[in-house]
């Protein structure tokens, strides 16, 4: 398994004092390594979830079942931790156009509750159930009372009810065991798939929240959890210098205190702007806290931004190299692409852009992104470059693994807890109140 790599000599930090503050995580790193060995008992149980042979032939088991009905499509019902994860995978893996190659099996995703969104997923899928052809439910919550997600699940339920006898043998339904959804789901027939009880939302992806619609799409869930795991073990290292998610953990860290309190993913694929949106759940809802550990009022957090190569560079690469200080960056980049196309040489065209003929796309993204990065550097703007080899499953399982951990050491060094989301409750009463017609509380 080729490795990812994690470049920060242009971090403008010294090294020593990288792994000074590297060493406040070391109790951290304690937690996390102690996690492993009790399962799914600790907030950190995430990191079990790539040894969970158990979990996986549950899963594939599940997989096995429903690809014996022929699925033309997978309707993927959640909302933030709950579909971010499969996204991010998909389009990494199977591509952002997946959809439009002709895949045996379509996915499409109902998140937010927009009529026009739902209405249009229902005309895509509707002929293929006039036809009797087959249609997948996966309505994914972890607490099973997400008000998206019930609605969107109640109109979709509702439509394949009438077009499917047995519409129970389509319905997957992925969330705690014994919470309202599951115990409704077990009452109504369907199949269930159980989230591990401390595996929170955005922590998520390598159980059945993820596993179960991208192996049935024909990912290989394995491989995704090999990369996991090997990423997971080189991040639980007590050698700090090799213990990846320490390193950037501590350099964040440091900018944040410094006052960069912008944090840009800058992802060089266009296969990968799913995997910033992750990226920034990930860091927003577990870093951006009003109360720290101890119970003090804080109001911390890192907006994280995503940014795209080189399609952004013509949007906002002026603000970044133009604005204010005020941004720490991550660049990731693909060392190998699947596909290799060269500019072919044409009379006369040479001179538009001198310098492509004859080029792969892949040495003109090069080209530019280390332009991108002699510029930033040139303007002193720190940031770190993670290199993954390529978009395989073993790849992309190291990378999302690694944004966990660090996301976990980063909870620690800004002292809040980076597994709960208090102030969504703020949004979510209101809704609920609004909803049921009752009065703010005065
Ligand atoms: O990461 C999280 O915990 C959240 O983003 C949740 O996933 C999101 O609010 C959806 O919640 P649920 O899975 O309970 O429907």
């Amino acid at each position: 398994m080729e490795n990812l790599k994690l470049f920060y000599e242009d971090a403008l930090l010294p090294k020593d004092r990288i792994l000074k503050t590297a060493e406040k995580i070391r109790p951290e790193i304690e937690r996390v390594r102690n996690a492993i060995s009790r399962g799914y008992d600790d907030d950190r149980a995430s990191v079990n979830l790539p040894d969970d042979e158990e979990m996986l032939n549950t899963v594939k088991s599940v997989i096995e079942e429903k690809l014996s009905l022929e699925p033309k499509y997978l309707i993927i019902i959640g909302i933030g931790g709950s579909n971010l994860g499969t996204l991010a995978v998909q389009e990494a893996i199977l591509g952002k156009l997946y959809n439009l190659m002709n895949p045996p099996i379509k996915v499409l995703y109902a998140d937010t509750v927009d009529s026009d969104l739902i209405g249009n997923i229902m005309k895509i899928v509707k002929p293929t159930l006039k036809r009797d052809g087959n249609v997948l439910l996966n309505i994914v919550s972890k607490s099973g009372i997400t008000t998206e997600t019930v609605a969107n699940f109640r109109i979709l339920l509702d439509m394949l009810r009438k077009y499917k006898k047995e519409y129970k043998d389509y319905v997957v339904a992925t969330c705690d065991r014994d919470s309202e959804l599951w115990n409704l789901a077990v009452k109504d027939g369907f199949t269930t798939l159980e989230i591990p009880l401390k595996v929170g939302g955005r922590y998520s992806v390598f159980s059945p929240v993820g596993l179960f619609p991208l192996g049935l799409l024909g990912v290989r869930i394995e491989n995704l959890l090999k990369g996991a795991k090997r990423m997971r073990d080189k991040c639980i290292s007590t050698d700090l210098e090799r213990n990846p998610a320490a390193i950037i953990a501590s350099i964040q860290f440091i900018h944040y205190k410094e006052g960069k309190n912008i944090s840009d993913f800058f992802f060089f694929s266009s296969d990968l702007e799913s995997m910033g949106k992750w990226c920034r759940q990930l860091m927003a809802e577990s870093l951006g806290k009003e109360i720290d550990r101890n119970g003090r009022r804080v109001n911390v957090g890192i907006t994280p931004t995503v940014s795209v190569g080189s399609t952004d560079l013509h949007s906002i690469a002026q603000l970044y190299l133009g604005g204010p200080y005020d941004k720490f960056t991550t660049f990731i980049s693909i060392r190998d692409s699947r596909l290799h196309l060269h500019v072919p040489k044409m009379d006369g065209y040479s001179d538009l852009v001198p310098g492509i003929d004859g080029k792969s796309l892949g040495e003109i993204l090069n080209a530019i992104f280390e332009g991108t990065k002699e510029a930033f550097r040139k303007d002193k703007r720190p940031f770190i470059e993670v290199s993954l080899p390529d978009k395989s499953e073993r790849s992309i399982g190291q990378f999302m693994q690694l944004k966990m951990i660090e996301t976990m050491y980063l909870g620690h060094l800004l002292n809040v807890n980076p597994f709960d989301q208090p102030d969504v409750e703020k949004y979510k009463r209101e809704t609920r109140r609004i909803l049921a017609g009752k009065k703010t509380a005065q």
